[in-house]
């Protein structure tokens, strides 16, 4: 599918903003290892959230749609999966293949995950490693590197273990395994990332504590095989991933004032609001709901005049998933903004860095790639043109976002993919034009 974007139209409405993947991934998960029922909420029926419920299911785990987006899980205890008579397929989710492989490293049986040919070039040794210490006996393509992943789980004991790399999903592979192995996990972060797993199972009564741990300046974790997980009622915020499109989008079209309510505010997700104020964001937030295991609250940015910054590497794994439009934002900002430290970005659906400045290239942005970031100059009046999704969902919802301050028309290729965590992005898009 391609869509052609018009610029041109002032943007003054409410954007409905779909649930959290992060934690809807995480609600299915950890509810699928509780005894008993729980309830999910304003669950994110998207592509990648689809491929977690059909993993589960093929586990034996019986999942209930009681109304829209309102899930019934039938957990059987942290043991209560069954061997799988097929391979499980996570498609283009590395959330799915690498959290159950955590799980599925505590399973007496064998199974296969594999993906997409994106997730296929996706690395995986970095979870194959620390879970094969647990115990677990994991294979993969290449020596261990790349899925398709054979699990046989079982025997696990506790680790000690320093993530280099910041990672949620690693570590919460990690966390995951830890509530099945023997004695208690140590978990060092060097530098945080999303803490949604952490606070899900705290909620949950999972075994787990946390604490700042200033000698690496990120967190220590410690999580003990503990008793059961209680069944939960997890009722899922707005994706402030997927918000980030329209916060962006409303600094940088003229006339604009868009509002979105319900957006999830975990401080481990929301460092591009406050790289985007302080590049000049006119940014309100009201209605902050700090409920007992995620805060939330209402968004309101209007048209701004962004300036060029330096974006401290320390904050990037905090906006990890937002600087391609971070790099959209940046072309209509005055000055330089430099961002480093992001060479993990060449590792996600597609290799990021390089497809966001080729294709903002091609629209006339200045912009330099780096080996571990992005320089970009401007403002620059983009100009509309035929441009190139690589089947990524955050690159083609930014391509979309530039192509709206463009002049004349553009075309996005591949653009079905936003249905990976933004079912609806087109017709919003679509819906504000004249
Ligand atoms: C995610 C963690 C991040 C992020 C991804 C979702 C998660 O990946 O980029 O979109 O749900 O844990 P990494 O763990 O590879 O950094």
């Amino acid at each position: 599918m391609e869509k052609i974007i018009r610029a041109g139209k002032k943007w003054n409405r409410e954007i409905p903003i779909p649930a959290d993947k992060s934690i809807s991934h995480r609600a299915l998960l950890l509810t699928s290892m509780a005894e008993g029922e729980s309830l999910i909420e304003n669950f994110l029926l998207s592509e990648d959230c689809l491929a977690t419920e059909k993993c589960l299911g093929k586990l034996g785990i019986r999942i209930e749609r009681t109304s829209g987006t309102s899930l019934k899980v039938s957990g059987g205890g942290l043991h209560g999966f069954k061997e799988p008579r097929e391979v499980l397929d996570a498609g283009n989710s590395g959330t799915t293949m690498r959290l159950l492989s955590g799980i599925l490293s505590g399973q007496d049986f064998f199974t296969v995950i594999t993906g997409d040919a994106s997730l296929s070039r996706r690395p995986m040794g970095r979870v194959i490693e620390p879970l094969r210490r647990m115990g677990a006996r994991l294979d993969g393509r290449d020596g261990g590197r790349f899925s398709p992943l054979s699990i046989r789980g079982g025997g696990l004991r506790g680790i000690e273990y320093s993530m280099d790399i910041p990672s949620a999903q690693v570590k919460s592979a990690i966390l995951l395994a830890a509530l099945m192995a023997e004695g208690e996990t140590i978990l060092l972060e060097k530098q945080a990332s999303r803490d949604h797993t952490e606070r899900m199972l705290a909620a949950m009564g999972g075994a787990i504590s946390c604490e700042a741990d200033l000698s690496v300046s990120g967190r220590r974790i410690l999580i003990k095989k503990g008793g059961p997980l209680n069944p939960a009622h997890f009722l899922i915020p707005g994706d402030f991933s997927s918000a980030s499109f329209f916060l962006a989008a409303g600094a940088i079209l003229p006339e604009a004032r868009l509002s979105m309510p319900g957006v999830g505010l975990n401080p481990t997700r929301t460092g591009f609001l406050s790289i985007l104020r302080e590049m000049g964001g006119k940014i309100l937030v009201s209605n902050m709901r700090e409920a007992e295991w995620e805060p939330s609250g209402d968004l309101l940015i209007e048209s701004s005049s962004l300036h060029g910054i330096d974006v401290p590497s320390e904050i990037v794994p905090l906006l990890i998933d937002e600087i391609p439009i971070l790099a959209v934002a940046a072309t209509q900002a005055r000055g330089l903004t430099r961002i480093r430290g992001a060479r993990e970005l060449r590792l996600k659906e597609c290799d990021r860095l390089t497809a966001i400045a080729g294709q903002l290239q091609k629209m006339g942005a200045r912009i330099e790639e780096f080996p571990d970031g992005l320089t970009v100059e401007g403002p620059v009046r983009l100009k509309g043109t035929r441009l190139n999704s690589f089947n990524d969902h955050r690159i083609a919802m930014a391509l979309a976002i530039a192509a709206l301050v463009a002049e004349g028309d553009s075309l996005i290729e591949d653009a079905e993919c936003t249905a990976v965590s933004f079912p609806g992005f087109w017709e919003i898009i679509g819906e504000s034009h004249g």
